[in-house]
């Protein structure tokens, strides 16, 4: 088949076998323009218990797809690359955290969404980079684990009275967008805002003007007057943000802004996917109970 038919064939396998396509702004455009939606990680995840579709092929990486199967533990999640995982969702495991939590006997403990099924199951409360704070501040204890992203934590830690404890984690992505980047960026246009993710380090925080999840960056560039915007994140949402608002510019802080993994799912992968209904993404029956109890504290705020 050829590379231009298979948008199509896709469309068709869509509809012959009543799917819906989920993709994170990150992914390709050529995979964001097949997507039924697309959307940030937990807004993905409430979709695929939403939708009316009992079959999902879910464009992003693993931890994503591994949430929607707990919000919606009747329906079938699809990833057309089962190997696509997120790098910071690795850097802590289960034992690794119930090993930490026994070090600290009056606290409680806030898993950033991305991580894995387990580690939500270990953890008191899940949070995203939208409601990290609001979740934080929630709490009644005083003392707080916070896993896995030690940049997003530094952020937290800037908004609230408690005790932030932070595990070692980081995007390398995030990680790699350095202040230099930032002030080159806006030698080149004078005239932008610039607008990062709370994943970037604090010092390249300090210079922004506003710190969006990717979900409020969509809306916010739909609000704003601004024509110009730096966006600091991985630079597949520029896609969107292009495509949604073709009168304004955004430039990536950093041009090799880049997840590998997001980036393993391609529209070939997708078609394969649908045709043999592959790679399954299931979720233990035990830790699906415990990682959705933390989530469902989460949704309820
Ligand atoms: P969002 O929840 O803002 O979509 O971020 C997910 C992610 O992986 C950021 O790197
Ligand atoms: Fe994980 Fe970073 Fe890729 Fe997001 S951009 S999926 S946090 S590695």
């Amino acid at each position: 088949m050829k590379k231009e038919e298979i948008p199509n064939r896709i469309q068709e396998l869509k509809k012959e076998k009543n799917v819906v396509i989920l993709a994170h702004n990150y992914q390709t455009g050529e995979v964001q323009d097949v997507a039924d939606y697309i959307g940030d990680s937990l807004g993905l995840s409430q979709k695929a218990a939403q939708v009316e579709e009992k079959i999902i092929v879910f464009c992003g990486v693993h931890f994503m797809a591994e949430t929607a199967a707990i919000l919606a533990p009747e329906k079938t999640i699809l990833m057309p690359d089962i190997n696509a995982g997120c790098p910071m969702a690795a850097m802590i495991t289960a034992s690794e955290l119930r090993a930490w939590k026994r070090n600290y006997p009056n606290r409680q403990v806030v898993c950033y969404v991305n991580t894995t099924a387990e580690v939500k199951a270990e953890s008191d409360i899940c949070c995203t980079s939208s409601n990290a704070v609001r979740v934080v501040n929630s709490l009644d204890g005083e003392k707080i684990l916070f896993v896995p992203d030690k940049n997003l934590a530094s952020y937290v830690a800037r908004h609230t009275r408690k005790k932030i404890i932070p595990w070692d984690g980081y995007c390398y992505i995030h990680n790699n967008i350095l202040a230099k980047d930032i002030k080159e960026k806006r030698d080149l246009h004078p005239q932008a805002e610039v607008w990062v993710h709370p994943e970037c380090r604090p010092e390249v925080i300090d210079l922004a003007d506003k710190v969006l999840s990717t979900g409020r960056m969509i809306k916010e560039a739909n609000l704003t007057e601004k024509k110009e915007i730096i966006i600091g994140t991985e630079s597949g949402i520029i896609y969107r943000l292009k495509k949604e608002n073709p009168s304004k510019n955004f430039y990536p802080a950093l041009d090799l802004a880049y997840c590998y993994n997001m980036k393993k799912i391609n529209l070939l992968k997708v078609l394969k996917s649908l045709e043999n209904m592959t790679f399954q993404v299931n979720v233990p029956l035990e830790i699906s109970q415990g990682a959705r109890g933390a989530i469902e504290k989460m949704v309820k705020l």
